[in-house]
């Protein structure tokens, strides 16, 4: 039997870190309060049917109100979309305070200036580690074609595409 390796966690996020994406900020609403976490682990999931996905911790408030609620939005940030993004990726618990939203179909939050926006019901839940891997069902996406800059993540910081 081989060891295990030991991979401390600094080591682990400098070289994930690595790995540059798109950045997104997923949304729900319960109770006609909106919560909201922003989340670099989206990906796409299968064609038919459509469904997508994202892997939020399990000690994230807001990952808890989305799972009771059923249902979420995925919002990709344009490239002036920084701000918000880091305001979502804070605990406070007034993140939406002054940030203006409109609801999507499910309720959930959809941003103005977002350039693209996916609204899903919880498909799945599959424990893995100390996060879950959420699947959705996308019920209804939209995105901006004129002008959509991405707001872009990598090492740590945040670029756009040229
Ligand atoms: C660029 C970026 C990407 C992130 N991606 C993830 C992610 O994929 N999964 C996750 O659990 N947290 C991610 N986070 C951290 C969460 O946004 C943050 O822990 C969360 O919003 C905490 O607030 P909450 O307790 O209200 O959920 C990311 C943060 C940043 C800045």
């Amino acid at each position: 039997m081989s060891e295990e390796a030991v991979i401390g966690p600094d080591e682990f996020k400098r070289v994930l870190g690595h790995f540059a994406s798109g950045v997104t900020v997923v949304t729900s609403v319960i109770d006609g309060v909106p919560a909201g976490m922003t989340i670099q682990s989206f990906t796409s999931v299968s064609l038919d049917p459509p469904l997508v996905g994202f892997l939020p911790s399990r000690d994230s408030s807001s990952w808890l109100a989305m799972k009771e609620s059923g249902s979420f939005c995925v919002n990709i940030l344009g490239f002036a979309q920084e701000d918000l993004c880091m305001t979502m990726a804070s605990r406070a618990e007034d993140k939406f305070d002054g940030v203006d939203w409109v609801a999507g179909p499910t309720g959930s939050p959809v941003f103005p200036g977002s350039i693209g926006w996916i609204d899903c019901t919880i498909e799945a839940v599959h424990e893995a580690g100390d996060h879950d891997i959420v699947v959705g069902r996308v019920v209804h996406l939209e995105a901006v074609e004129d002008g959509a800059d991405p707001l872009l993540f990598f090492k740590g910081g945040f670029g756009a595409f040229s």
